[in-house]
């Protein structure tokens, strides 16, 4: 090793023998991911050429929307096109806006240089030159540095201070978030060259291990109900609870109350000096005729708030965003998952479906989504039939809760045999206020059991079971991290043609939706509190037998049910509370391997706001 150092100075000795001192190109990125650019040690060197997730430097795509630039933008003149709405970000030009997400890099200072010595900083492949942005600082500020740009013999011998930036994500097909710079330093008749690569960060889906920081819903317009409204009120007195304590932002104009749906909040981040530096980026689902999707780019960004939109899509429900959830991190089998996994459900069955977004997501690898079998319900969505909340002191920390159709059954078979078959199979009184439709079935237990819903809960217990072991199979989660959540699905639900659900699945007698609100279809609001719609049960002993079973259950993980009554508002439109919701999260900790303690007391090419 040593010998081999000798020899290379040696070589550069003789190359450099008219000026008489051994001099050498070097760009230096933080290649060990410890947040700053080690320009006099060898700390960066090693990892200097690795672009994977495992190792090498990682940048930003830089698309918030600084001051809502871009969103006033579009909201001050005639409605731009969807893919105009998404291509104004604070990247999309060659201003840096938000220079706090730019990466950093440095040069080696060559004080030896000539007068007449000059350089380059470049990126020669195409795709990469058109989503990566270099800036240098001039007294004017940061400025793009494009591949003719020349450096100077000064400049060089202080050493560069860049900064690096891309204008998008990866994507599925397109960029790869490989960028390779090249530095090239021409002193009279020597020469030398040295290169660094980075990678953009992934973009990835929160999970429920990460505390929330904002409630999304659906404010309703004019042309709704005032059942939305009350929802929202019933919503905003929850979050306002001194113990809860989150804030509540309303999507408005708009009567898609599907708020779970059309986006998924999501975020990329990047070693900084002082901890990660993240940038919080909504994903719009693929679905062009939700327009309420738009909304995600003219009203939701900000300041340190991006959004994405990928075309490509349909309206058809395999590609709401309901059906992308995550499951939080683990290993098992020599799968790594820091950042936890994204789980999508297909509909491949009926007709081969998979959803669009399942492809973005996988462009970005490290949450490579893992399919699940949600044909056998209406809507089709994983939210309907899986959820992993916090669990401490668990072997993974967290656990996997499930629904289970036949416990639902047994609820009420068991009602039946203590002599309560005759009483209300619901305890929801029909509402009184306008709605769009829909009454409470006026039927008792007995009435309601019937041989046919049975027969398919059966069914549908089974492609939970098969659904439940590919979950196991994949993360190895043990029966007793496994919470068996009791509901009961029916079949044979309509949807409004503004719905857009696919016909085989319009009024079914096959497939599966939730009969009382389904209580897994709610919100983890921390470890300890979880938003459940209000099932409606049978009252049997003064207790709601729904309720107390999903206490039960919720109980058993340490959490406290807060009921919140969706019947009019989302329940009789075939979804339930986690549907009509969104959450933002605060990523608890970075999704690369933290190599060694971030070093203080060092410049390292910290870049100054
Ligand atoms: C709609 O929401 C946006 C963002 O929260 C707000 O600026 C705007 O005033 C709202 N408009 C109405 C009519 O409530
Ligand atoms: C409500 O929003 C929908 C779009 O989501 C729109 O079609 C409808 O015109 C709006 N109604 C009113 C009264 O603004
Ligand atoms: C999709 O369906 C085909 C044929 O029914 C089956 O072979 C395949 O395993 C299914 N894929 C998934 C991901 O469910
Ligand atoms: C609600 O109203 C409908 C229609 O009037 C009726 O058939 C049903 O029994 C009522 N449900 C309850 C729980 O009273
Ligand atoms: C579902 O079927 C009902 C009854 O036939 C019909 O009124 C409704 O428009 C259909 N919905 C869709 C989304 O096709």
């Amino acid at each position: 090793m040593k010998l081999s150092i000798v020899s290379q100075n040696l070589v550069l000795g003789l190359l450099s023998c008219r000026s008489g001192s051994a001099w050498k190109a070097d760009i230096r990125a933080d290649s060990n991911r410890d947040g700053l650019i080690d320009i006099k040690g060898d700390g960066d060197l090693q990892d200097k050429l690795e672009w994977s997730d495992k190792a090498g430097a990682i940048f930003l795509s830089n698309i918030g929307d600084t001051d809502r630039r871009c969103s006033k933008i579009a909201l001050a003149g005639p409605p731009p096109s969807d893919e105009a709405l998404a291509a104004c970000n604070d990247a999309s030009d060659d201003i840096q806006r938000s220079p706090r997400y730019m990466a950093p890099l440095m040069t080696v200072p060559i004080p030896s240089l000539g007068d007449g010595a000059w350089g380059y900083v470049r990126i020669f492949q195409e795709i990469a030159r058109k989503n990566a942005r270099i800036f240098r600082q001039e007294p004017s500020g940061w400025v793009l540095t494009t591949n003719d740009y020349r450096f100077s013999a000064n400049r060089l011998r202080e050493g560069l201070h860049l900064g690096i930036d891309a204008r998008d994500t990866r994507r599925p097909s397109g960029w790869d978030g490989r960028a390779e710079i090249h530095f090239d330093v021409q002193n009279g008749l020597e020469e030398s060259h040295d290169v660094v690569r980075l990678r953009v960060a992934p973009l990835l889906a929160y999970h429920h291990l990460m505390p929330v920081s904002e409630v999304l819903a659906t404010n309703g317009n004019e042309s709704m109900t005032p059942c939305q409204a009350r929802f929202v009120s019933d919503l905003r007195d929850i979050l306002d609870r001194p113990s809860i304590n989150k804030p509540l932002w309303l999507f408005n104009h708009s009567d898609d109350v599907w708020a779970q749906d059309f986006v998924e909040p999501g975020y990329t981040s990047m070693p900084g000096p002082s901890g990660p530096i993240t940038l919080q980026v909504m994903i719009r689902s693929s679905q062009g005729s939700r327009i309420a999707g738009r909304q995600v780019f003219e009203y939701l960004r900000k300041t340190g708030r991006g959004a994405v939109y990928s075309t490509g899509g349909t309206r058809d429900e395999v590609d709401s965003t309901g059906n992308l959830e995550t499951i939080p991190p683990y290993e098992y089998n020599g799968n790594h998952f820091p950042a936890g996994r994204v789980i999508d459900g297909s509909h491949n069955e009926s007709y081969p479906s998979f959803p669009h977004i399942h492809d973005y997501m996988r462009a970005q690898e490290l949450q490579s989504p893992l399919i699940l079998d949600t044909d056998w319900l209406a809507v089709g969505h994983v939210d309907e039939m899986v959820q992993f909340l916090p669990a401490a002191g668990t072997q993974h920390g967290w656990a996997l809760y499930i629904a289970d159709p036949m416990g639902g059954i047994e609820i009420l078979q068991q009602a039946i045999k203590d002599g309560h078959g005759n009483e209300p199979a619901f305890s929801r009184p029909n509402g009184t206020i306008p709605r769009i439709a829909g009454d409470v079935p006026g039927i008792s237990i007995n009435e309601m059991l019937t041989d046919k819903l049975i027969a398919d809960n059966e069914r549908f217990a089974k492609r939970v079971d098969a659904v439940q072991a590919v979950l196991q199979r994949e993360t190895g989660i043990k029966n007793d991290e496994i919470y068996q959540v009791p509901m009961i699905f029916t079949t044979g639900v309509c949807w409004d043609e503004a719905e857009e659900v696919s016909p085989e699945r319009n009024c079914s007698t096959k497939h599966a939706a939730a009969l009382y609100p389904g209580v897994l279809n709610g919100v983890v609001l921390s470890d300890s509190k979880y938003l459940s719609p209000n099932p409606w049960g049978p009252i049997i002993n003064k207790v709601d037998v729904m309720k107390v079973a999903t206490d039960n259950v919720y109980g058993q993980a340490g959490f406290e049910v807060i009921y919140i009554d969706d019947w009019y508002s989302h329940h009789e439109g075939g979804g339930e509370v986690h549907c009509g919701t969104n959450t933002i999260r605060d990523p608890t900790r970075p999704w690369w391997d933290v190599k060694s303690p971030p070093r203080t007391g060092e410049d390292g090419g910290r870049i100054e706001l």
